[in-house]
């Protein structure tokens, strides 16, 4: 939530900023803001709504060209967004500007303090405290960084800040703790920001910053310091994927994009997994493999497209180890007293590493004494920090708020983490677990097999474009794609739609079926016949209720043509592996659907890519 960046260099600073910002909007998108340093001021303009909106503005306020300054993009907590309450804040004597991502819990305790010395803020916000705080020890005399650290300490929840001061014109400020934040190396100049998106274009060099740290950049140093002021062990590392892979390379939106790239962020996951003897080799598992054979119970913890990962990988997990599984929303994990302890491995996943919720539940599995494995897209971000072991999903920078590459490479490390926990316990032997790992391998040509044929699926879209509700029905890893292809339609074209499991649907929901409403079935493939054909009879009792039933089904599955009043094929794989290939029409419809009805796609009202708080 809120992206941010600060510049110190020889470059324009206003169009590093707002092209940095372009590539963080996907982390917010209620109002954006700049301010830049020059002559001793600050110059400043911010603008409710998307950049476009502080675009138009700038255009209109000739800020100076200098080689300082900061800018914010908001999804807004405390305050409305408008003008006022967007970012950058300045102190009242006016030398401070500053950006905030996350929440001041205890600033209105704060405010009154101010209040009482006389300066009243003129923002709704929980940030502007923070801006008036440091104005008031620059005032006094403290160089920006003491003053940040004297600050950051006063300060309950989750912040990330920069901050510039107008009579100092060589440095940037910045702060973190429970919220993103990296460093970017440059040559001569140096950045900060909430991800290395936004300054990619100039160099690949980032700098990871630890919980309550503070960083202070100029054109050619920077300085990380503990809230305390004592020199700080920091971990550098070059970004693996570069400018193309954060633009849209000619595609509409970056959510079409995304999908397309998911062959190449399948494979790329699964490289360098094996030996040459076909051995799993997981090289961030930093958990011994004696610990593992120690594990009596898996608990999986997450959010929204992740969580409908981990229920996937409740099935492989189980059917390939037999160790018991349970997946959570991370939201409730920490509130119902979980039974958690040393043989307990928890496995937080996030596309992100930084989702609050997912954070906060992995803390308090920590505190139990759970072993934690993260499976995350973000190389540095917090939840693999604070985990004990990492699996990174190799799906380059996901821009689409929608999660689509996220998924099915989170699908891609959950399986590997399940065959490398049979490997390690024995409950699958060697030639199982490689014949497995082939399939695996076969997996980019098998989606890419349904990225070429997608008429069927384009067409739907536009024939549904008005359907005021859509159904989702799967069984056994099925019930998941059907949650998923839900959420999509429901984040990005902002209908009703329902993902059930297929059987429960008699119990309930089989009310809600109306003439013309259209259902998506995904049938399981036809090796597990009781399964395929419980779910054929599924598909028959709405069919027999007036739905108009769109059926996801393997290419020579004949038996359910007579239930399908528009059939889509999927290649045949196995079972546990088909959320792989059964997603892939299900983002397309949404993603075209939500197109056709004029919606921004890859901003979907009211969310935001990374969600930082609770
Ligand atoms: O970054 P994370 O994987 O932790 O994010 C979790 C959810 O917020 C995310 O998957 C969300 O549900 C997506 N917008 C769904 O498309």
């Amino acid at each position: 939530m809120c992206g941010i960046v600060g510049y110190v260099g020889p470059r324009a600073a206003l169009d590093v900023v707002v092209e940095g910002l372009r590539r963080l909007e996907y982390r917010g998108y209620d109002s954006a803001g700049v301010a830049v340093v020059s002559q001793g001021r600050q110059f400043l303009t911010k603008k409710a709504g998307k950049i476009a909106n502080l675009d138009k503005a700038l255009a209109e306020s000739s800020l100076p060209r200098t080689g300082l300054g900061l800018g914010h993009t908001r999804w807004a907590t405390h305050g409305a967004p408008n003008d006022v309450n967007a970012h950058p804040h300045l102190s009242a004597n006016g030398r401070v500007a500053l950006v905030h991502n996350g929440i001041v819990e205890n600033y209105a305790r704060l405010r009154e303090e101010l209040a009482r010395e006389g300066i009243t803020c003129v923002s709704e916000t929980d940030t502007e405290v923070v801006a008036q705080l440091l104005g008031l020890q620059v005032e006094a005399g403290v160089p920006l960084d003491q003053a940040m650290r004297a600050v950051c300490v006063r300060l309950q929840g989750a912040f990330t800040l920069v901050a510039t001061d107008s009579e100092n014109p060589d440095v940037v400020v910045a702060a973190r703790r429970n919220s993103p934040l990296v460093v970017g190396v440059g040559d001569g100049e140096n950045f900060v920001a909430s991800d290395v998106a936004a300054f990619i274009e100039y160099t690949r060099e980032a700098i990871e910053l630890g919980q309550d740290q503070v960083v202070q950049i100029t054109r050619d140093g920077v300085e990380v310091t503990t809230f305390d002021g004592l020199p700080a062990d920091v971990r550098g590392y070059h970004v693996d994927w570069d400018l193309s892979a954060a633009e849209k390379g000619g595609y509409d939106w970056f959510m079409r994009k995304e999908i397309f790239e998911q062959p190449k962020a399948v494979a790329d996951t699964l490289l360098g997994r094996h030996d040459a003897d076909g051995k799993l080799t997981l090289d961030e598992l930093r958990i011994s493999d004696a610990e593992l054979r120690t594990i009596d119970k898996i608990v999986i913890i997450a959010c929204g497209t992740a969580c409908y990962a981990g229920l996937v990988a409740k099935y492989a997990i189980e059917h390939w180890t037999r160790i018991p599984c349970e997946v959570e929303l991370a939201s409730e994990f920490r509130y119902r007293d979980p039974i958690v302890g040393p043989t307990t491995l928890v496995v937080a996943i996030s596309q992100s590493g930084e989702t609050a919720d997912t954070l906060m539940a992995l803390r308090h599995a920590r505190e139990q004494r759970a072993r934690v494995l993260a499976i995350c897209n973000t190389n540095g971000s917090t939840i693999p920090r604070e985990s004990d072991a990492v699996i990174y999903t190799h799906a380059g920078p996901e821009v689409g708020v929608a999660s689509t590459k996220g998924f099915l490479t989170q699908l891609v490390a959950c399986y590997l983490l399940g065959l490398y926990l049979a490997q390690v316990r024995g409950t699958k032997f060697d030639d199982e677990i490689r014949a497995t790992m082939r399939e695996l391998e076969s997996m980019p040509a098998a989606i890419s097999d349904v990225l070429s044929d997608i008429d069927t699926v384009m067409q739907l879209a536009a024939d549904f474009v008005d359907a005021p509700s859509v159904l989702f029905l799967g069984r056994h890893v099925g019930y998941p794609v059907a949650l998923e292809g839900a959420l999509k339609l429901k984040e990005l074209a902002y209908i009703h739609a329902e993902g059930f499991a297929a059987g429960e649907l008699k119990h309930g929901p089989i009310a809600l079926i109306e003439d013309q409403l259209p259902v998506f079935v995904v049938i399981p493939p036809q090796g597990r016949d009781m399964l395929h054909d419980k779910v054929v009879s599924n598909l028959q009792e709405v069919r027999a209720r007036g739905a108009r039933t769109i059926v996801l089904a393997e290419v020579d599955d004949d038996e359910v043509t007579p239930y399908a009043d528009v059939m889509i094929r999927l290649p045949k794989v196995s079972t546990l592996l088909q959320p792989l290939v059964a997603i892939i029409p299900l983002q397309i419809f949404a993603c075209e659907l939500a197109s056709r009805k004029g919606h921004d796609v890859d901003q979907p009202r009211n969310l935001a890519k990374s969600v930082t708080v609770e």
